[in-house]
């Protein structure tokens, strides 16, 4: 049977002024997690959940994304030379196959909604995934890999997370309808509330999956929060005009979008690693940490 969720948004033309000067000439999605960038996780967390094609919204200054994911004859040759083809192998494993990929731009900055709605000519008449690189998930079962076995191939389903006290502001926030557990459907959302405002606790966390319907609301332009044309409002809408979930993912996530996030990652993958793990613990273990 062909995956029901065959395609993935990646909306990668944000600035990331937040890692200045990391950021000066180096797109925020190539900050690397222990060795690898972190616009890799969300490709290989879209691979393992069966999407075929990768569908970047980029923006100036963002070309390393595409040489990152493009095959480095140069370096392959270099390797083999050198007698490290299993390098120049491992390297090759991952790029996507030729005409499995594209870039196309967001021209101006108006919103992770207009960022999304760049892509339509890509995604045609299917059900797709959206992928925000700066969340990142530690999980036995890869966080969309989660999401696309539980969805039933209509409408649209966020991944979820609770978030207590004033941080829910951060995030678009589900009105949930019936709570079933690890699934629960929504009735509508609110992108970055007041937490007076706010209508749960359940927060959007940087995955999702959609059908093509959402570009009727898109095509409208209509702006919300901060002055953008933001994606939350077009999954509102959604969400009354078909079916709609949101579900708790089972894993730890980590917010790249922030330092302490990005420190915090860091060092959980790096403990994840055979080749660092006694290192990186013994060093902690020197250290004083105080009370
Ligand atoms: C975006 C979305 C927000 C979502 C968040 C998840 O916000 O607009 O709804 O909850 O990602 O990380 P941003 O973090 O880009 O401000």
């Amino acid at each position: 049977m062909a995956a029901l969720v065959r395609k993935a948004v990646f909306p990668v033309g944000g600035l990331g002024t937040r890692f200045l000067p990391a950021t000066k000439a180096l797109p925020k999605e190539m900050l690397p997690i222990v060795d690898k960038p972190l616009i890799h996780y969300a490709v290989d967390e879209a691979r393992a959940a069966g999407i075929e094609e990768f569908i970047f919204v980029t923006g100036k200054g963002k070309s390393a994304i595409e040489d990152h994911f493009d095959h480095a004859s140069d370096l392959d040759a270099m390797l083999r030379s050198r007698g490290k083809a299993e390098a120049a192998d491992e390297l090759n494993s991952w790029v996507p196959a030729p005409g499995k990929v594209a870039y196309t731009r967001q021209q101006e900055p108006l919103g992770l909604g207009h960022a999304v709605w760049c892509a339509r000519h890509f995604i045609g008449d299917e059900p797709f995934a959206v992928l925000l690189p700066d969340d990142i998930f530690l999980a036995d079962v890869p966080c969309l890999k989660q999401m696309v076995d539980a969805y039933s191939g209509r409408g649209g389903m966020v991944a979820a997370e609770t978030i207590t006290g004033p941080d829910i502001s951060n995030y678009g926030v589900l009105d949930v309808a019936k709570d079933q557990g690890s699934v629960v459907s929504v009735r509508g959302l609110v992108e970055k509330p007041s937490p007076a405002d706010a209508p749960s606790d359940l927060a959007v966390v940087g995955r999702y999956i959609m059908t093509p319907k959402v570009f009727e609301y898109l095509d409208r332009k209509e702006t919300g929060a901060g002055g953008e044309i933001q994606l939350t409002d077009a999954l509102s809408w959604l969400a009354v005009e078909e079916e709609f979930a949101g579900i708790r993912i089972d894993g730890e996530r980590f917010d790249c979008g922030t330092q302490a996030g990005y420190l915090r990652a860091n060092v959980a993958f790096a403990l994840q690693r055979d080749d660092l793990r006694d290192g990186l613990k013994s060093y902690i273990r020197t250290l004083d940490l105080g009370a």
